[in-house]
């Protein structure tokens, strides 16, 4: 089904990170008016962070350091959105973070938007980014299944989640869930596998591996596939009131074949050393994603290979 693109001024929550820079840039080059909001929170190497948020005011995208725990500071930006796209969060699962930072982060910083969006007269719709790690430990579920996070991540994600479909019960905002399954690709966190296994085998350092990470399978999926998912759904925001997606990758791997496939890119062999155990962290997804193809002409095309080597490349060029 062939959509037009309708210009549209949409408001990008967390726009400096990792999934929702790639998000902002698409729909900015797509033609539509794109503002960026983000704390540049320290999370990781904020250098990342301003790296990605100038590539987006290079293409015209006005970006705000905004915190969304801030309700104050968030009431003066314009509200004259006609779609928000709810990024920002307090991601992953450090052993530094706190409770604390996943609830304020992820819970009140989703109901202080939920408040903004809701001045919004034109708003047509707000897509809420969130993870399979709502379904917890082992997911290869619809997303009909009752989720059951196993984590703090999860289990706020999870409660960001429920705060949106309040106001859809309530007929007080139109929106819907996309939940992500292990993206991957240029600009990944440093904290996540690809980019701390890339960091090592370049860097000649060892590679730290939580025991029985190594066979842990994942839908890993690569970023421009996910952008692409997230596009769609934006041109069919009409059609998904209520709804929520699984997006992810076709097919699973398991953590030691994404491994050896970075070595064989690089043509090296990584060091590799195993530490204790980490709770929370999935054991398999198996993303479903029936109802994105259905329902958005969802198409997950990149390999794992190709994803690596963009992977590989972008590395390669960073400026830190
Ligand atoms: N990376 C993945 O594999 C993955 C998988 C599933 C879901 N997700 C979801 O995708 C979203 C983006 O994840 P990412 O991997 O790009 O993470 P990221 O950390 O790179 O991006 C999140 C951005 O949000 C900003 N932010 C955090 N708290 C904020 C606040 N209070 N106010 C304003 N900005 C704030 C951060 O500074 C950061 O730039 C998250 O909602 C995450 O739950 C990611």
């Amino acid at each position: 089904m062939q959509l037009t693109v309708i210009w549209m001024k949409v408001l990008v929550t967390g726009a400096a990170g990792f999934i929702g820079s790639h998000t902002a840039e698409k729909l900015q080059k797509a033609g539509m008016e794109v503002m960026g909001i983000d704390n540049f929170s320290p999370y990781y190497d904020i250098t990342l962070k301003r790296q990605n948020a100038d590539i987006l005011k290079d293409l015209g995208v006005e970006i705000v350091e905004v915190d969304l725990r801030d309700k104050e500071r968030l009431l003066q930006i314009p509200i004259n959105f006609d779609f928000i796209i709810h990024f920002a969060a307090h991601p992953g699962l450090s052993a530094k973070s706190t409770f604390d930072d996943y609830y304020t982060n992820n819970v009140l910083g989703t109901r202080n938007l939920i408040n903004f969006a809701e001045l919004n007269k034109d708003l047509k719709h707000f897509i809420y980014i969130s993870t399979s790690s709502v379904y917890g430990l082992k997911v290869d579920f619809p997303e009909t299944t009752p989720p059951n996070p196993a984590s703090d991540y999860g289990s706020t994600k999870l409660e960001g989640e429920e705060l949106i479909m309040k106001e859809v019960e309530l007929g007080s905002m139109k929106a819907s869930i996309l939940r992500l399954f292990s993206v991957y690709g240029p600009r990944e966190r440093p904290d996540k596998l690809y980019t701390r296994l890339i960091s090592c085998g370049l860097n000649n350092e060892v590679f730290r591996i939580f025991e029985g990470s190594e066979k842990h399978s994942r839908s890993f999926t690569y970023v421009g596939d996910i952008v692409k998912g997230i596009y769609q759904a934006v041109l069919r925001y009409d059609k998904i009131n209520g709804e929520i997606i699984n997006l992810g990758a076709r097919e699973e791997y398991k953590t030691l074949d994404g491994i050896a496939l970075v070595e064989e890119l690089l043509g090296k062999q990584i060091k590799i050393e195993v530490i204790s155990k980490r709770n929370g962290d999935q054991l398999a997804t198996s993303a479903n994603i029936g109802k994105a193809i259905e329902w958005l002409e969802y198409n997950p095309s990149t390999t794992l290979k190709e994803g690596l080597k963009k992977q590989i490349d972008w590395y390669k060029n960073l400026r830190v």
